[in-house]
């Protein structure tokens, strides 16, 4: 008998994760190395959230809360899903959990069982498929790639559904691709959905507010209410406002598995730190100024980051619409070998030889599903994306 679980040899661990600390232990060596790993933005949490979480610690709010959420937070997140996406939930219909991780990671906890299949497109966010795995279910992930603008289609959404589809997981703009679904292409796909009773929407709507060149963002169950009573739309505070160490994400949607999710929170990890809560509640119903600002800064990167990959022969480089991410192909460059001598067979080996060789740590695109690529997180300063792209260029012009 193992000591350990089986259920953990069915899961790997983050990718993402592995990367970033990769990268700063090389760091730590000695080695001069840019980061491109890390999923969050480099901007600080704007001031006014901190001030309220330093009034919440004076104040005493620093005791165990309801266990998905303060009503204060809930009341703030039911008016942020009626100004922002027109949809209308109760505070019974919202919970709140330990960042959107842990708030998808209970809604899956709470539906599967064994057998239930959950439609993911690839590329996907690397947790997807392994959170299913963790909640027994199976994932099917369904491979869009850069001929569709790594998009799903409404065929593909269609060819995929089974009687066993219990959800489909749905996340746009796109954490690796940065793809975001405009309001026709979503409704081809929520077209699909109502033709299927059975199968559930997901919508992880983390990069709502990470939208570029006049792209409108939009949410299924607004696109389609005809699905908001088998819509679970989840969101977050990490992205938009900074504040990824902070822990706070939300979902809303038919009451029944709201409280299915409390009740796995309840035996797991209780309530959210009360103080970020707080200072949550100042995020969504404080000013929303420093947003526009961040967003210029991101598209300037977006551009100039797209601009220079572009250039490597060999190397195809989308414009996303959205989130902090690009995922080039690299399908021209597979089969060379480094100046290092190493052979890119895949793109792990190109990550891996990228890594050592000029010190530009990114993730590869296997992780994430779909490959020959790579994601760049632009979410950087533009001094240390030009020295990496020029280290990208300098290493792919050295390919023999
Ligand atoms: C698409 C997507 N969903 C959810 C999350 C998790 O967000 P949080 O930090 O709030 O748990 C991330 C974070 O990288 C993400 O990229």
């Amino acid at each position: 008998m193992t000591f350990l679980s089986a259920t953990l040899d069915r899961v790997k661990p983050s990718p993402t994760i592995a990367v970033t600390t990769k990268a700063a232990e090389l760091k730590a060596a000695g080695r001069d190395v840019i980061g491109l790993g890390a999923g969050e933005p480099d901007f600080d949490t704007p001031q006014s959230i901190k001030d309220a979480a330093v009034v919440a610690i004076a104040l005493g709010k620093t005791k165990y809360t309801a266990v998905d959420g303060i009503p204060e937070l809930k009341s703030a997140i039911v008016d942020k899903f009626k100004r922002d996406n027109n949809l209308d939930y109760t505070t019974a219909q919202v919970t709140v959990g330990t960042g959107g991780k842990q708030v998808l990671y209970n809604a899956l906890m709470a539906t599967l069982n064994p057998g239930d299949e959950v439609i993911v497109p690839a590329p996907y966010w690397v947790s997807y498929p392994d959170m299913v795995l963790l909640a027994g279910g199976t994932p099917v992930t369904v491979s869009c790639g850069i001929e569709s603008a790594f998009k799903m289609t409404p065929e593909q959404l269609e060819a995929a559904i089974t009687p066993k589809t219990k959800w489909l997981i749905f996340n746009s703009p796109s954490n690796p691709t940065g793809a975001g679904y405009s309001h026709d292409e979503l409704k081809g796909l929520t077209d699909v959905l109502m033709r299927h009773p059975h199968v559930w929407l997901m919508t992880d709507d983390m990069y709502e507010h990470l939208a570029y060149d006049g792209f409108q963002f939009c949410t299924p169950a607004e696109v389609e209410p005809g699905l908001y009573d088998r819509t679970l739309t989840v969101n977050g505070v990490s992205k938009a406002y900074s504040m990824t160490g902070w822990r706070i994400g939300y979902a809303a949607g038919p009451e029944a598995l709201i409280k299915a999710m409390r009740k796995v929170q309840s035996q797991s990890t209780s309530n959210p730190c009360s103080i970020s809560q707080w200072a949550a509640v100042e995020a969504l119903n404080g000013p929303q100024d420093f947003l526009a600002p961040n967003n210029e800064m991101f598209v300037r990167r977006r551009n100039l980051v797209v601009e220079m990959l572009n250039a490597i022969e060999g190397m195809e480089c989308p414009v996303p619409e959205g989130a902090f991410y690009v995922y080039p192909s690299l399908k021209g460059l597979i089969g060379k070998t480094s100046a290092g001598g190493a052979l890119i067979t895949d793109d792990e080996a190109f990550a891996t030889a990228l890594l050592e060789e000029t010190g530009v740590a990114v993730v590869f695109g296997a992780a994430f599903g779909v490959s020959p690529n790579f994601r760049v997180s632009y979410a950087t300063s533009d001094e240390a994306l030009k020295e990496a792209c020029t280290r990208i260029q300098t290493f792919c012009a050295g390919l023999t």
